[in-house]
Protein backbone atom coordinates (compact mmCIF):
# COMPACT_ATOMS: atom_id res chain seq x y z
CA UNK A 1 0.00 0.00 0.00
CA UNK A 2 1.35 3.10 -0.91
CA UNK A 3 1.30 6.10 1.50
CA UNK A 4 -0.55 9.53 0.11
CA UNK A 5 2.37 11.58 -1.34
CA UNK A 6 2.04 14.45 1.40
CA UNK A 7 2.77 12.05 4.49
CA UNK A 8 6.05 11.25 2.78
CA UNK A 9 7.49 14.93 1.47
CA UNK A 10 10.22 15.72 4.25
CA UNK A 11 10.47 19.69 4.29
CA UNK A 12 14.53 19.72 2.90
CA UNK A 13 16.69 20.45 5.54
CA UNK A 14 19.05 23.66 6.00
CA UNK A 15 21.74 21.64 7.33
CA UNK A 16 22.98 18.29 6.35
CA UNK A 17 25.13 15.78 8.24
CA UNK A 18 27.04 13.83 5.43
CA UNK A 19 29.00 10.98 6.12
CA UNK A 20 31.17 10.75 3.10
CA UNK A 21 32.70 7.47 4.03
CA UNK A 22 36.73 6.63 4.45
CA UNK A 23 37.90 9.05 1.73
CA UNK A 24 37.07 7.34 -1.08
CA UNK A 25 34.45 8.64 -3.59
CA UNK A 26 32.99 5.52 -4.85
CA UNK A 27 32.17 4.64 -1.32
CA UNK A 28 30.05 7.82 -0.95
CA UNK A 29 26.10 6.77 -0.78
CA UNK A 30 24.16 8.42 -3.84
CA UNK A 31 21.88 10.44 -1.04
CA UNK A 32 25.25 11.59 -0.11
CA UNK A 33 26.55 12.66 -3.41
CA UNK A 34 23.19 14.46 -4.14
CA UNK A 35 23.83 16.30 -1.07
CA UNK A 36 27.16 17.43 -2.26
CA UNK A 37 25.83 18.14 -5.84
CA UNK A 38 23.21 20.28 -4.16
CA UNK A 39 24.77 22.61 -1.50
CA UNK A 40 25.52 26.43 -1.55
CA UNK A 41 28.23 25.72 0.93
CA UNK A 42 30.45 22.64 1.89
CA UNK A 43 31.89 22.61 5.24
CA UNK A 44 34.57 20.23 5.15
CA UNK A 45 37.56 18.59 7.35
CA UNK A 46 40.61 16.75 6.81
CA UNK A 47 39.78 13.31 5.70
CA UNK A 48 38.06 14.84 3.35
CA UNK A 49 39.62 14.99 -0.37
CA UNK A 50 39.36 16.63 -3.71
CA UNK A 51 38.00 13.46 -5.26
CA UNK A 52 34.67 14.35 -3.43
CA UNK A 53 34.47 17.71 -3.35
CA UNK A 54 34.85 18.09 -6.93
CA UNK A 55 31.19 16.78 -7.18
CA UNK A 56 30.42 20.04 -5.97
CA UNK A 57 29.13 22.45 -7.83
CA UNK A 58 31.02 24.80 -9.38
CA UNK A 59 29.71 27.85 -7.61
CA UNK A 60 29.48 26.50 -4.53
CA UNK A 61 31.64 27.73 -1.18
CA UNK A 62 33.80 25.56 0.05
CA UNK A 63 34.91 25.94 3.35
CA UNK A 64 38.02 23.84 5.08
CA UNK A 65 37.56 23.46 8.87
CA UNK A 66 40.07 20.55 9.65
CA UNK A 67 43.59 20.45 10.53
CA UNK A 68 46.62 21.09 8.49
CA UNK A 69 50.39 20.51 9.29
CA UNK A 70 50.97 22.81 12.43
CA UNK A 71 47.47 24.12 12.68
CA UNK A 72 44.77 23.14 14.46
CA UNK A 73 41.43 21.83 13.86
CA UNK A 74 38.98 24.78 13.47
CA UNK A 75 37.19 25.22 17.69
CA UNK A 76 34.22 22.81 18.12
CA UNK A 77 32.48 25.46 19.17
CA UNK A 78 33.62 28.09 16.21
CA UNK A 79 32.39 25.23 13.68
CA UNK A 80 29.05 25.19 15.37
CA UNK A 81 28.63 28.98 15.20
CA UNK A 82 29.60 28.75 11.46
CA UNK A 83 26.50 26.22 10.72
CA UNK A 84 24.10 28.40 12.30
CA UNK A 85 25.52 31.69 10.67
CA UNK A 86 25.36 29.63 7.55
CA UNK A 87 21.96 28.07 7.70
CA UNK A 88 20.13 31.79 9.07
CA UNK A 89 21.75 32.81 5.64
CA UNK A 90 19.63 30.87 4.08
CA UNK A 91 22.61 28.18 2.45
CA UNK A 92 21.45 25.17 1.81
CA UNK A 93 25.04 23.72 3.81
CA UNK A 94 26.17 20.42 3.60
CA UNK A 95 29.00 19.82 6.65
CA UNK A 96 31.03 16.95 4.83
CA UNK A 97 32.29 14.06 7.81
CA UNK A 98 34.84 11.17 6.96
CA UNK A 99 33.10 7.65 7.66
CA UNK A 100 29.52 8.31 9.79
CA UNK A 101 28.62 11.36 11.44
CA UNK A 102 27.43 9.88 14.55
CA UNK A 103 30.76 7.62 15.12
CA UNK A 104 33.39 9.41 16.70
CA UNK A 105 32.68 12.34 14.34
CA UNK A 106 30.94 14.61 16.76
CA UNK A 107 28.23 14.87 14.75
CA UNK A 108 25.71 14.17 17.37
CA UNK A 109 27.29 17.80 19.54
CA UNK A 110 26.52 19.55 15.85
CA UNK A 111 23.15 18.37 15.86
CA UNK A 112 22.35 19.31 19.20
CA UNK A 113 23.92 22.78 18.49
CA UNK A 114 21.84 23.34 15.41
CA UNK A 115 18.63 21.81 17.00
CA UNK A 116 19.12 24.45 19.65
CA UNK A 117 19.20 27.22 17.33
CA UNK A 118 15.82 26.14 16.00
CA UNK A 119 17.91 24.74 12.63
CA UNK A 120 16.33 21.36 11.54
CA UNK A 121 19.04 19.12 10.52
CA UNK A 122 19.26 15.68 8.54
CA UNK A 123 21.92 13.33 8.75
CA UNK A 124 23.23 10.86 5.88
CA UNK A 125 25.05 8.08 6.81
CA UNK A 126 28.32 7.14 5.68
CA UNK A 127 30.64 3.86 5.61
CA UNK A 128 32.33 4.17 9.08
CA UNK A 129 36.03 3.35 9.09
CA UNK A 130 35.70 -0.07 10.63
CA UNK A 131 33.59 -1.26 8.14
CA UNK A 132 35.37 -0.04 5.01
CA UNK A 133 38.70 -0.69 6.76
CA UNK A 134 37.50 -4.32 7.41
CA UNK A 135 36.28 -4.84 4.00
CA UNK A 136 39.63 -3.84 2.42
CA UNK A 137 41.59 -5.77 4.43
CA UNK A 138 39.35 -9.26 4.30
CA UNK A 139 38.83 -8.99 8.17
CA UNK A 140 34.87 -10.31 9.08
CA UNK A 141 34.50 -7.97 11.99
CA UNK A 142 31.53 -10.19 13.65
CA UNK A 143 32.71 -14.38 12.63
CA UNK A 144 30.35 -17.25 14.52
CA UNK A 145 33.44 -19.06 15.34
CA UNK A 146 35.59 -16.16 16.46
CA UNK A 147 33.95 -13.14 17.67
CA UNK A 148 30.19 -12.61 18.19
CA UNK A 149 30.35 -9.28 19.75
CA UNK A 150 31.84 -5.52 17.81
CA UNK A 151 33.13 -3.09 19.84
CA UNK A 152 33.65 -0.09 18.12
CA UNK A 153 35.86 2.46 20.18
CA UNK A 154 38.35 5.37 20.90
CA UNK A 155 42.01 5.11 21.57
CA UNK A 156 41.82 8.88 22.28
CA UNK A 157 38.90 10.91 24.48
CA UNK A 158 38.53 14.41 25.92
CA UNK A 159 40.62 15.82 28.78
CA UNK A 160 38.88 14.87 32.14
CA UNK A 161 36.69 11.88 30.35
CA UNK A 162 36.17 8.36 32.18
CA UNK A 163 38.86 6.21 31.61
CA UNK A 164 37.75 3.46 29.19
CA UNK A 165 36.61 -0.06 30.69
CA UNK A 166 39.42 -2.44 29.80
CA UNK A 167 38.14 -5.37 31.37
CA UNK A 168 35.36 -5.10 29.22
CA UNK A 169 37.77 -4.65 26.36
CA UNK A 170 40.57 -7.07 26.90
CA UNK A 171 37.47 -9.87 26.73
CA UNK A 172 38.02 -12.90 24.29
CA UNK A 173 34.98 -13.56 21.84
CA UNK A 174 34.86 -10.13 20.47
CA UNK A 175 36.72 -7.93 17.89
CA UNK A 176 37.45 -4.36 18.89
CA UNK A 177 38.52 -1.34 16.45
CA UNK A 178 40.18 1.22 17.89
CA UNK A 179 39.64 4.52 16.05
CA UNK A 180 42.48 7.29 16.65
CA UNK A 181 44.17 4.54 18.36
CA UNK A 182 47.72 4.97 17.01
CA UNK A 183 49.19 8.06 19.50
CA UNK A 184 47.72 6.20 22.61
CA UNK A 185 49.05 2.65 21.33
CA UNK A 186 51.22 2.26 23.74
CA UNK A 187 48.65 2.72 26.18
CA UNK A 188 46.38 0.49 24.34
CA UNK A 189 48.94 -2.11 24.65
CA UNK A 190 49.77 -1.83 28.18
CA UNK A 191 46.23 -1.89 29.91
CA UNK A 192 44.89 -4.46 27.46
CA UNK A 193 47.80 -6.79 28.79
CA UNK A 194 47.54 -5.87 32.58
CA UNK A 195 43.80 -6.77 31.95
CA UNK A 196 44.33 -10.46 30.93
CA UNK A 197 44.85 -10.19 27.12
CA UNK A 198 47.11 -12.53 25.78
CA UNK A 199 50.17 -11.07 24.40
CA UNK A 200 49.74 -13.10 21.22
CA UNK A 201 46.32 -11.60 20.17
CA UNK A 202 46.29 -10.41 16.87
CA UNK A 203 46.06 -6.68 15.67
CA UNK A 204 44.94 -5.39 11.97
CA UNK A 205 46.44 -2.29 11.72
CA UNK A 206 45.06 -0.23 8.66
CA UNK A 207 46.04 3.05 7.43
CA UNK A 208 44.27 5.18 4.82
CA UNK A 209 41.83 2.31 4.76
CA UNK A 210 39.70 1.73 1.46
CA UNK A 211 41.70 4.29 -0.43
CA UNK A 212 44.18 4.26 -3.05
CA UNK A 213 46.81 5.21 -0.51
CA UNK A 214 45.69 2.04 2.04
CA UNK A 215 48.68 0.17 4.03
CA UNK A 216 48.30 -2.84 6.13
CA UNK A 217 50.25 -4.05 8.95
CA UNK A 218 49.80 -6.93 10.80
CA UNK A 219 50.84 -7.41 14.96
CA UNK A 220 49.79 -8.65 18.01
CA UNK A 221 49.20 -7.20 21.03
CA UNK A 222 52.56 -7.57 22.96
CA UNK A 223 54.21 -5.74 19.61
CA UNK A 224 51.59 -3.42 18.64
CA UNK A 225 53.75 -0.22 19.96
CA UNK A 226 57.25 -1.73 18.03
CA UNK A 227 55.02 -2.56 14.75
CA UNK A 228 53.83 1.11 14.72
CA UNK A 229 57.03 2.81 14.76
CA UNK A 230 59.00 0.09 12.51
CA UNK A 231 56.62 0.55 9.93
CA UNK A 232 55.81 4.85 10.30
CA UNK A 233 52.18 4.24 11.21
CA UNK A 234 50.33 7.94 10.39
CA UNK A 235 46.80 8.81 11.37
CA UNK A 236 44.25 8.30 9.84
CA UNK A 237 44.41 4.70 11.06
CA UNK A 238 42.26 1.59 12.70
CA UNK A 239 43.20 -1.21 15.01
CA UNK A 240 41.20 -3.93 14.71
CA UNK A 241 41.88 -6.46 18.00
CA UNK A 242 40.46 -9.88 18.17
CA UNK A 243 40.87 -13.31 16.52
CA UNK A 244 39.29 -12.16 13.26
CA UNK A 245 42.32 -9.56 12.65
CA UNK A 246 44.55 -13.02 12.16
CA UNK A 247 43.05 -12.72 8.68
CA UNK A 248 45.75 -10.11 7.63
CA UNK A 249 48.32 -12.37 8.74
CA UNK A 250 50.75 -14.33 11.62
CA UNK A 251 51.30 -10.93 13.05
CA UNK A 252 55.03 -11.83 13.81
CA UNK A 253 56.82 -11.10 9.75
CA UNK A 254 58.41 -7.30 9.66
CA UNK A 255 57.29 -8.01 6.29
CA UNK A 256 53.59 -8.33 6.60
CA UNK A 257 52.24 -5.15 5.25
CA UNK A 258 49.47 -6.95 3.45
CA UNK A 259 47.46 -6.61 0.23
CA UNK A 260 44.94 -9.53 2.44
CA UNK A 261 41.53 -10.15 1.26
CA UNK A 262 39.90 -8.11 -1.14
CA UNK A 263 42.41 -5.41 -0.48
CA UNK A 264 42.53 -4.02 -4.26
CA UNK A 265 43.99 -0.86 -3.44
CA UNK A 266 46.56 -1.90 -1.38
CA UNK A 267 49.87 -0.14 -1.89
CA UNK A 268 53.02 -0.39 0.16
CA UNK A 269 54.05 2.97 1.05
C1 LIG B 1 37.50 11.63 14.21
S1 LIG B 1 37.42 9.92 13.81
C2 LIG B 1 36.12 9.95 12.63
C3 LIG B 1 35.52 8.60 12.38
C4 LIG B 1 34.45 8.63 11.30
N1 LIG B 1 33.31 9.41 11.73
C5 LIG B 1 34.00 7.23 10.90
O1 LIG B 1 32.82 6.89 11.11
O2 LIG B 1 34.82 6.49 10.34
C6 LIG B 1 38.85 9.74 12.80
C7 LIG B 1 39.45 8.35 12.94
O3 LIG B 1 38.72 7.42 12.14
C8 LIG B 1 39.59 6.45 11.63
N2 LIG B 1 39.58 6.51 10.16
C9 LIG B 1 38.82 7.33 9.40
N3 LIG B 1 39.01 7.06 8.10
C10 LIG B 1 39.93 6.07 8.04
C11 LIG B 1 40.54 5.34 6.99
N4 LIG B 1 40.25 5.58 5.72
N5 LIG B 1 41.41 4.36 7.32
C12 LIG B 1 41.70 4.09 8.61
N6 LIG B 1 41.15 4.73 9.64
C13 LIG B 1 40.28 5.70 9.36
C14 LIG B 1 40.98 6.77 12.18
O4 LIG B 1 41.14 6.05 13.37
C15 LIG B 1 40.87 8.25 12.42
O5 LIG B 1 41.82 8.69 13.38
Amino acid sequence: MSLPQEKIAVAPAPVVLVGCGPGAADLLTLRALRAIESADVLVYDNLIGDEILDFARPDAEKIYVGKRAAQHTLPQEEINALLVRLARAGKRTARLKGGDPFIFGRGGEEMDELRAAGIAVEVIPGVTAAAACAAAAGIPLTHREHARTLVLTTGHSKPGAQDPDWEALARPGQTVAFYMGVRNAGEIERELLAHGMPGETKIAIIERGATARQRIHAATLATLTARIAAAAVKAPALLIVGEVAAYVGDGTDANSDSPAGSAKHTANE
